[in-house]
């Protein structure tokens, strides 16, 4: 696993700017999590706590209240205005019922899933929807281990390698630096899940294709979305009038139908807290990745 770690200051302070027109244009995150939310409807499960790691505006903290009326939500995002917005999002959601005294419990967290600010054993269900693909995945996991109860469960999706790949290829057109965010595959994932001890993981993967009439369309959705290019060899400044052209005469060559395609590859995964540590006598893990579960379609 050799992705560089993302700067957290500069993620945070991208999703920050982003919070008050995210839902503008989270196509894909919609789609997503409501995959993800069917997915977890197959399981019967009644969680006290529940939590929405990488809430962004709280869409989803919703929705999982609807399921789970009686859990308590946390809600934890490395971007203090994402969880502003999720809180009001979230209140306007109960309307009247939030002055009840038996209202639905929420609590908003500042933090990072590589770190976070929960106590062990203390979280029965985790939903994760497209944020830990900005995290790394053997410290992420560790956390979400740690703090999930021994039968909670963990659901999440992230990015795979692929994603964005026009872009890449469009850019790498126009200059030698990188622009487009390096992504785990789904075997690196794995391998992080069984580290971190989780039981039972199973993931799968799946493309999805958004379509736009201009490269420069989604560019602006990806600046609106607050998903910027945090690779530390990035280019520095402005990028040219120039290179931008490049990248946009560049992708044409993808054109479809009248439409440019911008494809995702969305990595979809679930595993229980508990397992023990396999360990060796250098206390190193290593788990095989025939061990690691693929859901059939
Ligand atoms: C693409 S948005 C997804 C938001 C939401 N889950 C949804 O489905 O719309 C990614 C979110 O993850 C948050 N995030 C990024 N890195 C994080 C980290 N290390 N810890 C916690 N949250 C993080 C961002 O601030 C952002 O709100």
């Amino acid at each position: 696993m050799t992705n560089e770690l993302p700067n957290k200051d500069l993620v945070a302070r991208s999703f920050g700017r982003a919070a008050a027109q995210y839902d503008d244009v989270a196509v894909l995150q919609r789609q997503t999590g409501d995959e993800l939310l069917d997915r977890l409807s197959l399981v019967t499960l009644q969680p006290k706590r529940v939590l929405d790691l990488g809430v962004g505006t709280g869409r989803n903290l919703a929705l999982l209240g609807k399921r789970y009326p009686n859990a308590e939500l946390l809600a934890v995002d490395i971007a203090p205005e994402m969880l502003k917005q999720a809180k009001v999002n979230f209140s306007q959601t109960q309307g009247l019922k939030r002055w009840l005294p038996n209202s639905q419990k929420s609590m908003y967290l500042a933090g990072d899933a590589e770190n976070l600010p929960l106590a062990d054993n203390s979280v029965d269900l985790v939903f994760a929807n497209l944020a830990l693909q900005w995290c790394d995945p053997r410290m992420s996991f560790a956390e979400i281990q740690r703090v999930l109860r021994p039968d909670g469960l963990l659901m999440f999706t992230t990015l795979g390698p692929d994603t964005l790949h026009e872009l890449r290829t469009a850019w790498a057109s126009a200059d030698d630096y990188p622009h487009v965010n390096m992504f785990y595959d789904m075997h690196d994932v794995g391998e992080a899940m069984m580290e971190a001890g989780l039981a039972e993981p199973v993931l799968d993967t799946d493309r999805y294709t958004l379509t736009y009439d201009t490269a420069m369309a989604l560019m602006k959705d990806l600046k609106v979305l607050g998903a910027r290019n945090v690779n530390s060899a990035r280019r520095r400044g402005l990028t040219g009038k120039k290179a931008i052209q490049k990248v946009a005469e560049s992708y044409e060559q993808f054109r479809q139908d009248s439409f440019l395609p911008a494809t995702y590859e969305v990595v979809y995964g679930h595993a229980w807290g508990g397992q023990l540590k396999q360990q060796n006598h250098d206390g190193e893990v290593r788990i095989p990745v025939s061990q690691i579960q693929r859901r059939t379609k």
